[in-house]
């Protein structure tokens, strides 16, 4: 359907098409729209919609004859066309020349008067075919909806980043991104998993969590001793190092700082936690550490020192059983149990976890399989202040070689060292609000300052995809996570579990009024 005309065009500056549609509410920015040129289709994004500004329109705003003589929309097109329309703001993404369907950037523009219309399904199919490794997250808005592949192998080379609000759907975005990595095998995952969202059912919002969908490739791992369907984390005290205590416990002052490291120095047999907890601050060389400032870190110390999961394992290293599992090829979720509300818990955790992973995948001659680390709040790690204590930014910068990559989910872009954020490679950003986020989470970015109008009003669940693992940046409407969608779209009709089956079997069941004592299968938990 024609919704205007070209009006005016610069290659730098877009496209304007005065709209002849009765309403200008039809349209909305980001739609996809062609403008038809002679040679090439003009594969476009709205970027903005606009009534200007008239002389007419100020005398005629709340006259009463108004209704009267005023001529609008595609109906009372005169001599003069109409008095009143609107116009659109388009801006090329792509040329898709007419006789052979070929792709090309947009660096030229269309005649005047070429006619607009809304892209159909198989104009949006030509940008984004599939790819052996690609699935979708969701569709574009605008004609019908239609399912945009990203290509995960690319997405998973190099870090990328979420960035949005929060309870904009980073999360569930997140939890559709590990079961499409998963099924195209694009790689494995590991979830510190704070709030149990990942695990068999989130226990947030009752959403199927990885483990539902891939209930052999996902290991639960949990802090929480009373959590059966996981297995125990506990970590050994002596892997424990200065860095990971300064990033824990963040705002230590300087002299905290040092005595950390001067205390890690001397520790002699013992671990870093029992030499901190143990030192006796009353006899103290005074010379070399100050009893006042031991005494301030012992306190600031004690949460971290009762923390029930730190102990020795008794020959049952829980971090070996983690690298078992990702030398199987397999994804880890890390289940915090009641410590998911506890910053500090998450910050050392982490820190450890990724700083041993770090190390294995460095030092060692064997190549690990793909493992992507989803690191939700991410500027926590990867602020200035801190992001040099943690291992993040190294494994930022310099992991790409090693087939460890990281994934940093976030609310606040702006708090990241500039330094790690310009490493990441995709972005996938979703609603931000604070001008400072919008800035840095697009740093970089061709055309900036249209898609800090676009993120800066896009809806919840909406996230623009930017990098090379899209062949244009896009902004798509997450699908909804259902599990007939995830299926459907993303796992392909191939993915049917024994879970699923069981499940259906015992619906089958309770229809027809049979089996009625058989134990029931993993359900929803009420
Ligand atoms: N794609 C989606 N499908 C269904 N529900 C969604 C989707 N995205 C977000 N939601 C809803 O919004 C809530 C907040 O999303 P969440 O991913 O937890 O946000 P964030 O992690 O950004 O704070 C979820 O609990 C869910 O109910
Ligand atoms: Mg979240």
């Amino acid at each position: 359907m024609k919704i205007g005309e070209i009006v005016s065009a610069s290659v730098l500056g877009g496209l304007y098409a005065t709209l002849q549609l009765e309403n200008p509410e039809d349209l909305r920015i980001a739609y996809p729209v062609i403008v038809e040129g002679k040679t090439y289709d003009f594969y476009c994004m709205v970027e903005d919609i606009l009534n200007e500004e008239s002389e007419i329109a100020e005398q005629l705003a709340g006259c009463a004859m108004g209704n009267v003589i005023v001529p609008t929309g595609e109906t009372h097109e005169g001599f003069a066309g109409p008095i009143f329309y609107s116009k659109a703001k388009l801006r090329p993404i792509q040329l898709i020349e007419k006789k052979n369907r070929k792709l090309s950037e947009p660096q030229t523009i269309p005649p005047y008067f070429s006619e607009c219309r809304h892209a159909t399904k198989e104009d949006v199919e030509l940008i984004y075919h599939p790819t052996a490794k690609s699935a979708t997250i969701g569709s574009i808005t605008g004609v019908e909806p239609f399912y945009v592949q990203l290509d995960f192998e690319k997405l998973v080379e190099k870090p990328f980043a979420i960035y949005g609000r929060t309870g904009v759907g980073k999360s569930i975005l997140n939890k559709l991104l590990c079961c499409a990595i998963l099924a195209k095998k694009a790689g494995s995952v590991l979830i510190f998993d704070m709030h149990g969202e990942y695990g068999v059912y989130s226990n947030t919002d009752n959403t199927e969590g990885l483990k539902y969908y891939f209930p052999h490739d996902v290991e639960v791992f949990s802090l929480d001793p009373e959590n059966a369907e996981a297995r125990q984390f506990v970590l050994e005290p002596e892997f424990i190092e200065p860095d990971d205590l300064v990033v824990a416990l963040n705002n230590l002052s300087d002299q905290m700082v040092d005595m950390i490291y001067q205390i890690d120095r001397e520790k002699g047999q013992k671990d870093l936690i029992t030499a901190i907890r143990t030192l006796d601050s009353a006899n103290l060389d005074e010379s070399k550490m100050h009893p006042a400032t031991a005494q301030a870190l012992q306190r600031r110390m004690s949460r971290i020192s009762r923390l029930p999961f730190i102990r020795k394992g008794g020959g049952k290293d829980a971090f070996g059983q983690l690298m078992a599992v990702i030398k199987q090829g397999k994804s880890i979720v890390l289940d915090f149990g009641e410590f998911g509300t506890d910053s500090t818990v998450y910050l050392f955790l982490a820190n450890v976890l990724a700083r041993r992973l770090f190390e294995q995948y460095t030092e060692m001659n064997e190549q690990f399989p793909r493992l992507i680390v989803f690191l939700e709040e991410a500027h926590r790690f990867l602020a200035p202040a801190v992001s040099s204590y943690t291992i993040f930014s190294k494994l930022a910068r310099e992991t790409r070689k090693f087939n460890l990559i990281l994934a940093i989910v976030d609310q606040r872009p702006s708090q990241i060292d500039q330094e790690v954020r310009s490493q990441v490679a995709n972005r996938l950003v979703m609603s931000l609000k604070e001008p400072s986020d919008v800035e840095s989470a697009l740093a970089g970015v061709p055309d900036r300052a249209m898609w800090q109008n676009i993120i800066s009003t896009i809806p919840p669940r909406t996230v623009a995809v930017i990098g090379d693992a899209i062949r244009i940046p896009t902004v798509i409407d997450v699908m909804p996570y259902k599990d007939i969608e995830v299926r459907e779209h993303i796992l392909g009709t191939g993915a049917w579990t024994a879970d699923k089956e069981k499940d259906l079997a015992s619906k089958a069941d309770e229809v027809f009024g049979k089996g009625s004592e058989q134990p029931q299968p993993l359900g929803k938990p009420k």
